[in-house]
C-alpha cells in the first residue's frame, strides 16, 4: 500500500507514522463522525454537500467545529495532492479528543482531526452490467441514523453478514419499513416512480440522497421520499444502492429472489450515465 501522507491534529506525516493516544474518545467510546468524499480527477465531488454534512454532524453531536469551510478545503486538499491516484476517496474524522474515561463530555478537549485519502475504487463495467445480489435483514442500529458516527458497530455486522452470505450489501428493514443498507442508501423503482425512505433518523442522508433527486427532476423521472415496506421491494421493477464508493448499482437479486426481469433496468442507465456526466461537469 502506497504510505499515502495524512493529516493529524495540525501535522502533515505519512500514515504508516501517525499515532494517536490510546485515551482518544474515538478509540475507547466511538465518540466522533467522519466524511467520506468521492474525487474524480483531483476534484472533490460534492465538496459543499459533504461539508454541510461534516458539520450537521458535529453539531448533533456538540463537537466544535475545529476549521472554518475554507480551512477544511485547504487541509483536504494538502492531503489529496500529494496522492497519486487522480481519482480518490478522501476520509475524515474528528472525535472529540484526549481525555480521562468517563462518559460524560470532558470539559475541556481539543477535538482529533484526521484526514487521509485512497485510491477510489469503484465497481467494475462488468458488475455495473450483471448487476448485484443483496441480503434482507433486521435494521438493529441505533436510532440517530442520519448523524455519520464513528461508531459503526450495527453496520460493521450488517456488511459481514452481506459477505457471509456472499453478496455485495445488506438491505435493512425496521419493523417491516425499508431503511437503507449497511454503507449505501437504497432506491426502489415501480412503474417508472423512483423511490427513497424518507430523510428522517432512520437513514443517514447520502450526499446521493440530494444528488438523484437533482439527476430525477433534470431527466424527467418521477422521485418520491416515502416509507417502503418490505413487499415493496421484492416487487420492485428496479432496484439500486448508491454511495460515495459505489455510485450507483443496480440491486438484481435479493435474498433468493430476482429482482425485475434480473438484469440492471432503465432507470438505473439513464440515472448511471446522468451520474457519469455531473461528475465530469
Ligand atoms: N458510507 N448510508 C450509510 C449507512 C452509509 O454509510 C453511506 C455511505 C450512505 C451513502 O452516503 P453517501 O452517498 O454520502 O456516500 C448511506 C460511506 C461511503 C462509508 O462509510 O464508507
Amino acid at each position: 500500500m502506497h504510505d499515502a501522507l495524512v493529516y493529524l491534529n495540525g501535522e502533515f506525516q505519512s500514515l504508516s507514522e501517525a499515532r494517536i493516544p490510546v485515551l482518544d474518545r474515538g478509540f475507547i467510546f466511538g465518540d466522533g463522525i467522519y466524511e467520506v468524499i468521492p474525487v474524480y480527477g483531483r476534484n472533490m465531488f460534492r465538496a459543499k454537500q459533504h461539508m454541510a454534512r461534516l458539520f450537521r454532524s458535529l453539531d448533533a453531536i456538540g463537537i466544535p467545529n475545529p476549521h472554518s469551510e475554507e480551512t477544511w478545503m485547504t487541509l483536504i486538499q494538502k492531503v489529496m495532492d500529494a496522492h497519486p491516484s487522480d481519482d480518490q476517496m478522501v476520509y475524515l474524522q474528528v472525535t472529540r479528543g484526549v481525555a480521562k474515561r468517563a462518559h460524560a463530555f470532558p470539559k475541556e478537549v481539543t477535538p482529533t482531526v484526521f484526514i487521509m485519502t485512497n485510491p477510489l475504487v469503484l465497481p467494475s463495467a462488468q458488475v455495473r452490467a450483471d448487476g448485484v445480489a443483496c441480503v434482507t435483514m433486521e435494521d438493529r442500529r441505533w436510532l440517530h441514523c442520519e448523524i455519520k458516527s464513528i461508531s459503526l458497530l450495527g453496520n460493521v455486522l450488517a456488511a459481514q453478514h452481506a459477505a457471509e452470505s456472499g453478496v455485495t450489501e445488506s438491505i435493512q428493514f425496521r419493523d417491516g419499513w425499508l431503511t437503507e443498507g449497511s454503507s449505501s442508501n437504497v432506491w426502489v423503482v415501480k412503474n417508472g416512480v423512483i423511490m427513497g425512505p424518507p430523510k428522517d433518523h432512520l437513514i443517514l442522508e447520502g450526499i446521493r440522497y440530494g444528488l438523484l433527486q437533482e439527476l430525477c427532476e433534470q431527466h424527467g423521472i418521477p422521485f418520491e421520499s416515502r416509507k417502503i415496506t418490505k413487499e415493496e421491494v421484492f416487487a420492485a421493477d428496479e432496484l439500486m444502492i448508491s454511495s460515495a464508493t459505489k455510485e450507483i448499482l443496480p440491486v438484481v437479486r435479493l435474498d433468493a429472489q430476482t429482482i425485475g426481469n434480473g438484469a440492471p433496468g432503465p432507470i438505473y442507465q439513464q440515472l448511471y450515465a446522468a451520474y457519469q456526466a455531473a461528475k465530469h461537469a
